[in-house]
């Protein structure tokens, strides 16, 4: 599975694997989304099927749905489960609060919801995911499609009283058409640069009409694994 990784497939791959080693018999698994949280998925099928570890996987996207039973792992509907005892998933940024940026990969409302309901979050990550400050990494928001424009307008608008540095906001394309989540919504990338205040701004966010849900994942995660291309990891 590891033959001649680069050196961040290898950091991501020995985060996961670590953070695997928090799964125990009989437990229900959040499984995360991105390249990151790929690697968890294969290291998670690998124990199932050769250690005899029996879990029950709840995934957050279709993509994640597909590997899962691809490697072998079994999947459930979050409804079917209602809780789960572990999530693992990647990260965009995390700061030394484990506060979170995510939705890269546009998965941001199924990964906050699947971690929400779950006893422990853990995040796999190489360093170059830790900042100081959230915000040079655009901040993800899933919007609907229906007067995505005019959500835009007010989410800009909104910024203009909030502590952060950049006020623009794109529509995420995919082949230049806008991209669709799971969900079938569209996502706008927050260009803020830094992010003075995220519990207000997670807050003020959500309540604009239009808005389903943001990339900030405040108090929701409880360990960071951070792996390094030389193989070493480092937990927090
Ligand atoms: C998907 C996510 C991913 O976890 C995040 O984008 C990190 O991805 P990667 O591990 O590929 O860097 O939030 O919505």
């Amino acid at each position: 599975m590891t033959a001649e990784l680069s050196p961040i497939d290898r950091a991501k791959f020995v985060a996961a694997k670590r953070a695997v080693d928090y799964v125990e018999d009989g437990m229900r698994v959040g499984l995360g989304t991105g390249s990151t949280a790929a690697w968890m998925v294969r290291c998670l099928g690998e124990i199932v099927r050769e250690e005899g570890i029996r879990v029950t996987g709840v995934a957050t996207s279709s993509r994640t749905a597909d590997l899962a039973r691809q490697v072998g792992v079994p999947i459930r509907t979050l409804d079917e489960v209602k809780w789960l005892d572990l999530t693992i998933d990647g990260a965009d940024e995390y700061d030394s609060n484990l506060n979170l940026i995510k939705g890269g990969g546009g998965a941001l409302l199924q990964e906050k919801i699947v971690a929400t309901a779950s006893d422990q979050m853990i995040v796999i990550a190489d360093p170059s995911k830790q900042v100081d400050t959230l915000g040079a990494f655009p901040l993800p928001v899933e919007v609907i499609p229906f007067g995505w424009q005019t959500t835009k307008a007010l989410i800009e608008e909104m910024l203009s009283n909030i502590d952060v540095l950049g006020r623009n906001a794109s529509l995420r394309l995919n082949m230049d058409e806008p991209f669709r989540t799971d969900e079938g919504n569209y996502i706008l990338d927050l260009h803020l640069r830094r992010i003075g205040n995220p519990q207000q701004l997670s807050l003020v966010l959500n309540q604009i009409p239009g808005v389903v849900e943001n990339g900030l994942f405040l108090d929701i995660c409880d360990i960071v694994v951070i792996g390094n291309s030389d193989g070493t990891v480092e937990v927090r």
